[in-house]
């Protein structure tokens, strides 16, 4: 299975589809998963430092056996290491991935209160000046934080990563991103897997010999996102890179986007005040 990949500003890409790691603190459970998932195909592993898995998520990697140069890999700031802690937080990271580099690191929240991720990003064009990371990006930034990184920067992230799946198509902040260079990745792609009950995306799937999973997969990649589903389960790990040999008719994703209610997987998790360290 080969996946599509999308260009970034910085002359680099990613595979349009990648394995979400939220939720697994077990290391031998990430290893197992990072490991099957690079096995049926998956080149693209998103983790961070606050998902406590960076140990098990670098020993799948070495155990696939893949060149480093073939899996790309985005690792995540925590928030309590924002600011001056920047630098140590990504060797950090590098240390328990096994990892000289990663591909990407994220700014995880832009926590405003605190307001620290302008002196964050500073450090972060070091780092990728100094090879630790091939490209600098941010996670949950909404218009003002973005104007904030323009004003006081000289580098556009890469990647936005944001909370987008049919109940909350997050347009605006696509638009926002687009206009900018930056490229809009998906976190909760499924809303947690909640949304896959919902009966028009049987039936649509129906139609297509697809999954409820792959119908919402195939919005986002369809829709040029880059999306991160979690999957613990090999059968499910396959199914969900299996997206790319069949499309949505505009009728049906007509049909999806009446499940756009704006229902987010947590209601407090508003970037201006959100606050996760
Ligand atoms: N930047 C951020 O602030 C942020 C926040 C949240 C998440 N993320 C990233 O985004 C990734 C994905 O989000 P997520 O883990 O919250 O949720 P998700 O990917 O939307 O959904 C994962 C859930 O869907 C289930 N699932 C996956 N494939 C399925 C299939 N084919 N059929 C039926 N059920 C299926 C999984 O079950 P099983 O695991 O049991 O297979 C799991 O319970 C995270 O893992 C993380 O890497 C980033």
């Amino acid at each position: 299975m080969t996946v599509p990949t999308i260009p970034l500003n910085t002359g680099g890409s990613l595979p349009q589809i990648g394995l979400g790691t939220a939720r697994v603190t077990d290391q031998d459970e990430a290893r197992r998963i990072v490991l099957e998932a690079l096995e049926v195909g998956y080149r693209h592993i998103d983790t961070a430092a606050k998902y406590d898995n960076e140990v098990g998520v670098g020993r799948g990697i070495a155990e696939s056996g893949l060149p480093r140069n073939h899996v790309f890999v985005t690792t995540k700031l925590r928030g309590s290491q924002q600011g001056a802690d920047t630098r140590t937080a990504l060797r950090q990271s590098l240390d328990r991935l096994g990892l000289d580099h990663v591909d990407l690191y994220l700014v995880h929240w832009p926590l405003p209160r605190i307001d620290r991720f302008v002196e964050s990003w500073k450090i972060m064009e070091e780092l990728r000046d100094e090879g630790l990371t091939r490209a600098i990006g941010v996670s949950n930034f909404l218009p003002e934080h973005l104007d904030r990184l323009a004003a006081e920067s000289s580098t556009v992230p890469a990647v936005n990563q944001i909370e987008l799946h049919p109940r909350e198509p997050q347009q605006a902040q696509r638009d926002d991103d687009a206009r900018r260079g930056i490229v809009t990745e998906s976190w909760s792609p499924l809303a947690k897997g909640d949304l896959l009950a919902e009966p028009v995306l049987a039936d649509i799937g129906r139609q297509y010999g697809k999954s409820p999973a792959q119908v919402v997969l195939r919005w986002h990649v369809q829709q040029g996102l880059v999306v991160i589903p979690k999957a613990s389960h090999v059968d499910r790990l396959r199914a969900n890179l299996d997206v790319f040999e069949f499309a949505l008719a505009d009728g049906d994703l007509a049909r999806i986007a009446t499940l756009a209610t704006g229902k987010r997987v947590n209601d407090e998790q508003d970037p201006r005040t959100w606050e996760e360290f």
